[in-house]
């Protein structure tokens, strides 16, 4: 029998280094060139091969992507659900968190009481009606997502009382911490980032409405784009893939994720999201073009490495470019697309969440069946980046302006209901660095 292959002799400090670009690079192929030609000769340096590295993460896809094929055929529910009271009263059982984790996302049932999610989604067409915002919609400010007649799919609004209320709130505190809680913020002596405060990532609102024929979103992930393989802080965040460790790869650890740059984008989220999220403010069934994810949060190796195997061009991240998401695809990802998986049915007042590496997608819908509406509150736990973001977030605030992660909008800076700095509790003061 042949024994199991070791590393080699090498420390990651002896193998060849990595040429980074801290800011977009000017020529893209040229980088990608040399970033891959880089990563492979360092992988080579450890003593393995990108073959042999690749079919690594390969593998543990495979059995992921097995597991969750076969508890659909037995009828099993894929999404874990945990119901708020059981995160608010720790009591989530050993085998509930051990789902979360290999899934990477899950549902909380209950997050808010139905009365009052149905009540902020009142809230907020009192709020935009009341300043004439279907009057006034110039259009969306990017194409992210489409629209639906004169009215928008996607409501540029940042800053009604009833998001803030939601993302102040001492339950969405209890659940961020939670979700934040699975992750190793902790390590090599830094604190990554602080499980218990989060930065208040102020999002938009979709109202979908019954009846509508919508496109939905792709196949895609929002981390970043080529910064993922081209800053020296994403390259130690996903050093195991490179150096021959991979088998120490730990989707759950924040090492080396909570400070570095992200390159600029209409894409870019500026914010470290351990979880991205929304609150449902209506009821939805499972097949009306809801969120879907490849609940796998492994998979990110097998994304990270895809781009290094020979039949991809020598100036192709099989794709992945500035300014658009990450897509993941049939022509690249077969294994991956074979696990995607829509939430189950959701009520008003629940919450759905996941690992903010995760491949996701919104499926298409013709003529709708009751609305389709949430609010996007992610979980972004104070660290170093997310607080240099808190300060473009509170000059927003204060001026009721778009934050700068979002088309330049501004709808609500003459709106006198918004959201004031006098309503802010503890948590909200805390969450925007005040
Ligand atoms: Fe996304």
């Amino acid at each position: 029998m042949s024994a199991p292959v070791i590393p080699g002799p090498h420390t990651s400090e002896e193998l060849p280094p990595l040429p980074h670009w801290e800011q977009t690079p000017s020529d893209l192929k040229a980088a990608i060139r040399e970033v891959k030609g880089a990563l492979r000769a360092r992988i080579a340096g450890s003593g393995r091969t990108v073959e042999e590295v690749f079919a690594v993460a390969e593998e543990r896809v495979r059995v992921a992507v097995s597991e969750i094929v076969a508890a659909k055929r037995r009828g099993e529910a894929v999404w874990p659900t945990i119901s708020y009271a059981d995160i608010a009263a720790g009591t989530v059982s050993a085998e509930q968190l051990d789902l979360v984790r290999r899934r990477g996302c899950l549902v909380v049932r209950g997050h808010f009481e139905r009365g009052q999610a149905l009540g902020w989604d009142r809230e907020i067409v009192d709020y935009v009606e009341g300043n004439a915002f279907f009057d006034n919609y110039r259009g969306p400010g990017d194409d992210f997502f489409g629209s639906v007649g004169s009215k928008p799919e996607i409501y540029p609004i940042y800053w009604s009382p009833a998001q803030m209320q939601a993302r102040q709130s001492d339950r969405m505190a209890n659940v961020q911490a939670f979700l934040n809680g699975q992750w190793k913020h902790e390590s090599e002596g830094v604190q990554w980032f602080d499980p218990s405060r989060d930065s208040l990532y102020p999002d938009r609102i979709r109202r979908r409405p019954e009846g509508a024929d919508s496109g939905g979103l792709g196949t895609h992930l929002d981390p970043g784009t080529l910064d993922l393989w081209m800053t020296e802080s994403y390259q130690r965040a996903f050093r195991h893939l490179f150096d021959g460790t991979i088998e120490q790869y730990d989707p759950w650890d924040a090492a080396h994720r909570t400070a570095g740059p992200q390159y600029p984008g209409s894409t870019m989220c500026s914010a470290f999201r351990t979880f991205q999220g929304w609150t449902a403010l209506s009821d939805m069934a499972h097949d009306q073009g809801v969120l879907h994810t490849v609940p796998i949060p492994e998979a990110m190796a097998y994304l990270m490495l895809r781009p290094l195997l020979p039949d991809v061009p020598d100036d192709d991240m099989c794709g992945v470019t500035v300014n658009q998401v990450f897509p993941a695809s049939e022509k690249w990802h077969p294994l991956l697309m074979e696990a995607l998986t829509a939430i189950p049915d959701v009520r008003a007042g629940d919450s759905v969440w996941w690992h903010a590496d995760m491949i996701h997608s919104v499926a298409p819908v013709r003529d709708q069946q009751g609305w389709g509406n949430v609010m996007y509150i992610p979980a972004a736990p104070w660290c170093p980046r997310n607080e240099r973001y808190a300060a473009d977030v509170r000059a927003a605030f204060e001026t009721g302006s778009s934050p700068s992660d979002f088309p330049e909008e501004h709808y609500e800076r003459t709106w006198p209901d918004r959201f004031q700095p006098a309503q802010l509790n503890e948590t909200g003061r805390r969450g925007l660095g005040l």
